[in-house]
């Protein structure tokens, strides 16, 4: 038996990963389930898998929990530090699936158990990537990438042949305004931004990978995680979301890992590692006649892509928190309508080039980096209209 928590277990990345828990309880045990607000799904999901631990972020939910939860043997528990807590109770595997900069602490927590981690949370490496790598290291954890990028680039990376990988290839989707125009993006309301034309996905996210920022932010925690040069990661579009991403080997070879575009292919990955088990979710079926295309990122419709590269260039976290959190401002602005879509990019823009890079050398600061940008980022948005 596996003992398992999901950190976020009611978003889209952790409905997927209890999905795959569900269809082998022989295998799997549950040991903690966290989210922010949604009592009754976690409820539902501790009920169904016999969870050990509920914990919901929302303090004022407590007692609901309790409610919900009544007659079962899981115990509930409630606020943010309680959902750090739960990350800290032993497991053998841990989802960090929650969205954002809130969380990074559970993430670091989990990582602290020297156990696996399988890794949905980007945010956590663009914030504080440093910090969650030398914990890896320290603690000897496994950490997989499940993003299905970083879970490709994860299956076809060879360690033995680092030096001989010319370039990590991260392929985008370019989202569902990839043909659009700059001026035409003025009108995009947030129902249409969070319609992905392949994946469905969190609002946050689909938010992002409409504007590209997403793969910014995986450039980031691709450098992280595979510890490669900035400029050996490369982009492609590549709009039917079949190949996840692929390694350039200096002999011209290039590897890539192939599926449906269905989350529980890269999360049954982790689940299993090292073995494999069977997914729940969609398969390929190349008897279909799948056409695959590959074009160049157009990095001036796309300039987030570059201000990632130049985050990176300044060799600086704290610039990589301010990326991340003035885009965190700018999409939950843009969710309440409170900005324009194409405007996101130049609320991040501004906001990099405003705040203060101080040199960080502790999570605190690091967090205390995000909050000033956040405001940083609120002011450039009052600014705009
Ligand atoms: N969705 C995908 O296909 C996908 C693919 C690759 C990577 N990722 C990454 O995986 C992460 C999760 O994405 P998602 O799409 O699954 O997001 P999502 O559907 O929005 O789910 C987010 C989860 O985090 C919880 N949460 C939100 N704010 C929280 C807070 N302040 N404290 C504690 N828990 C909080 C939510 O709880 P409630 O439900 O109660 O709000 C929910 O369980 C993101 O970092 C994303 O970039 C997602």
């Amino acid at each position: 038996m596996k003992t398992v928590s999901i950190l976020g277990s009611t978003g889209s990345v952790g409905r997927s990963t209890i999905d795959l828990v569900a269809s082998r309880t022989d295998k799997f045990r549950v040991v903690a389930l966290t989210a922010n607000t949604n009592v009754a799904l976690l409820a539902e999901q501790a009920r169904a898998l016999g969870a050990e631990h509920a914990v919901i972020a929302d303090e004022k939910l407590y007692e609901d929990l309790k409610q919900a939860l009544a007659g079962t043997k899981t115990k509930a528990a409630a606020g943010s530090q309680a959902v750090v807590d739960a990350a800290g109770i032993p497991a053998d595997w841990i989802m960090a699936a929650i969205v954002g900069a809130a969380g990074v602490s559970s993430t670091l927590r989990a990582i602290e158990q020297g156990t696996t981690v399988a890794l949905a949370n980007k945010e956590s490496l663009v914030c504080a990537g440093p910090f969650m790598m030398e914990a890896v290291r320290k603690h000897g954890t496994s950490l997989l990438p499940v993003d299905s990028e970083h879970n490709a680039i994860f299956q076809v990376l060879n360690p033995r042949q680092i030096d001989g990988v010319k370039r990590l290839i991260l392929t985008a989707s370019g989202g569902p305004f990839l043909r659009k125009t700059r001026a035409e993006l003025g009108s995009i309301t947030p129902e249409q931004a969070v319609k992905h034309p392949t994946w469905a996905m969190g609002r946050k996210i689909s938010v992002d990978s409409a504007t590209m920022m997403n793969k910014s932010l995986e450039i980031i925690e691709a450098y992280y995680l595979f510890n490669v040069k900035h400029d050996k990661i490369d982009v492609v579009i590549h709009p039917q979301s079949i190949v996840h991403s692929m390694v350039e080997y200096i002999d011209g070879s290039i590897l890539s890992q192939m599926g449906a575009p269905d989350m529980r292919t890269p999360i049954a990955n982790a689940l299993a590692w090292p073995e494999r088990m069977a997914t729940t979710g969609d398969t390929l079926n190349l008897g279909n006649q799948i056409n695959l295309s590959f074009e160049q990122i157009d990095i001036v419709r796309f300039p987030s892509v570059k201000m990632a590269r130049d985050v990176l260039q300044a060799n600086s976290p704290a610039a990589s928190a301010v990326f991340n959190a003035a885009n965190e401002a700018a999409v939950a602005a843009f969710l309440t309508r409170k900005l324009k879509f194409s405007e996101i990019e130049s609320v991040v823009g501004e906001t990099l080039q405003t705040a203060e890079i101080p040199s960080v050398s502790s999570l605190e600061a690091i967090f205390q980096t995000d909050a000033d940008a956040r405001r940083i980022a609120e002011k450039v948005i009052a600014g705009v209209h």
